[in-house]
């Protein structure tokens, strides 16, 4: 393969994946979270903004949220979507309202 051929295709590739990147912690938030907390589904739509960053912090950690979600949201994913709740909470600089519909 010709150099510049192999350059083209890595800017491309990282062009393509860094709004995944940046957007990823949403992202997973409201495809996890957002399974049931839409607007006419099984739960009432939720988004950072509804709490102040430590309140949700507590409530996961207090095992406040009813039911069992470790079936569906592993470890990983749900320290991702803590963080992008504590970062975007009702109390941050960035307080995100409508990341799912409300
Ligand atoms: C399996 C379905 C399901 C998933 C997945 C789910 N929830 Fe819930 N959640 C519920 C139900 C059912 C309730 C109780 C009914 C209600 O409050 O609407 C609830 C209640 C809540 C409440 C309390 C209600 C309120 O407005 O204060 C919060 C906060 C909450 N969920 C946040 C989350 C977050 C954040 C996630 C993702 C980490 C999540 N939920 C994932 C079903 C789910």
């Amino acid at each position: 393969m010709r150099p510049y051929l192999f350059y083209a295709i890595i800017l491309l590739a990282l062009a393509v994946s860094l709004p995944a990147w940046a957007g990823g912690d949403e992202a997973i938030f409201v495809q996890k979270c957002g399974s049931c907390h839409t607007k006419g589904g099984d739960a009432s739509p939720v988004n950072p903004a509804d709490k102040a960053g430590v309140v949700w912090k507590k409530y996961f950690k207090r095992g406040r949220h009813p039911g069992d979600l470790s079936t569906s949201i592993n470890e990983g994913e749900m320290s991702s979507i803590l963080g992008y709740l504590q970062e975007h909470a009702a109390d941050s600089d960035h307080p995100v309202a409508a990341a799912i519909p409300k």
